[in-house]
């Protein structure tokens, strides 16, 4: 089945689950979100080659997204996506081949595993766990990496910049020991706070 795997966040169905990219993000126009920045870390196989076709067709991306070459998606560790957010991204996204396809058998179901275990480290700490998401397509599908690219740029388009702890500087990590200084519901609330530091913490559980 081609699809979406996602965890949580507006309109899927909790951590795990699968569902369809809506296909109203297929076809919308990158959301105006240019100075966020999202990490997509794609698997050699099916993504990233999905990714490729695409650019080879010219099809625009949104200007957020950084792609990461990766083997398979049984490699992105949670250390990976939690640094990438700790250290400048305003989202994180896993992309793989779909399920039971992986070329390394079980890359793909791993990478469900630790999508869902950051999203509980994210939930922890007060930072929307949408932020970090995983979606499964094959190499034939360009149009399927487009519209879960766009996906990301939308929900990450939702959510306020992802703050950063002074102590680190701009895209910095708040050192080790520093205290926790709130939640994205206490941005809401306008509470100062610094986000590097409960995601420099999560980065060290997840170690
Ligand atoms: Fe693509 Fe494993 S090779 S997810």
């Amino acid at each position: 089945m081609a699809g979406a795997i996602s965890t949580t966040g507006a309109g899927t169905a909790g951590a795990g689950s699968t569902h369809a990219v809506p296909a109203a993000a297929a076809s919308a126009a990158p959301a105006a979100t240019a100075d966020r920045k999202i990490v997509a870390f794609c698997c050699r196989e099916c993504a990233y080659a999905a990714a490729d076709a695409s650019a080879n067709a010219r099809t625009p991306l949104p200007p957020t997204v950084r792609l990461v070459l990766m083997p398979c998606t049984g490699r992105v560790s949670p250390l990976h996506l939690l640094s990438a957010l700790a250290e400048g991204a305003d989202g994180v996204m896993v992309a793989g081949c779909l399920l039971g396809q992986c070329h390394y058998r079980e890359g793909n179901f791993h990478a469900v595993d630790r999508v869902a275990f950051v999203q509980r480290l994210l939930k922890s700490v007060g930072v929307a766990p949408e932020r970090c998401r995983m979606f499964t397509m094959s190499a034939g599908e360009p149009p399927r990496f487009v519209a879960a690219v766009r996906e990301m740029d939308r929900v990450i388009g939702g959510l306020p910049p992802l703050p950063r702890s002074e102590a680190g500087g701009a895209g910095g990590v708040a050192p080790a020991g520093a205290p926790l200084a709130g939640s994205e519901a206490q941005i809401a609330a306008g509470a100062p706070l610094a986000a590097g530091a409960p995601l420099a913490a999560a980065a060290r559980g997840a170690a």
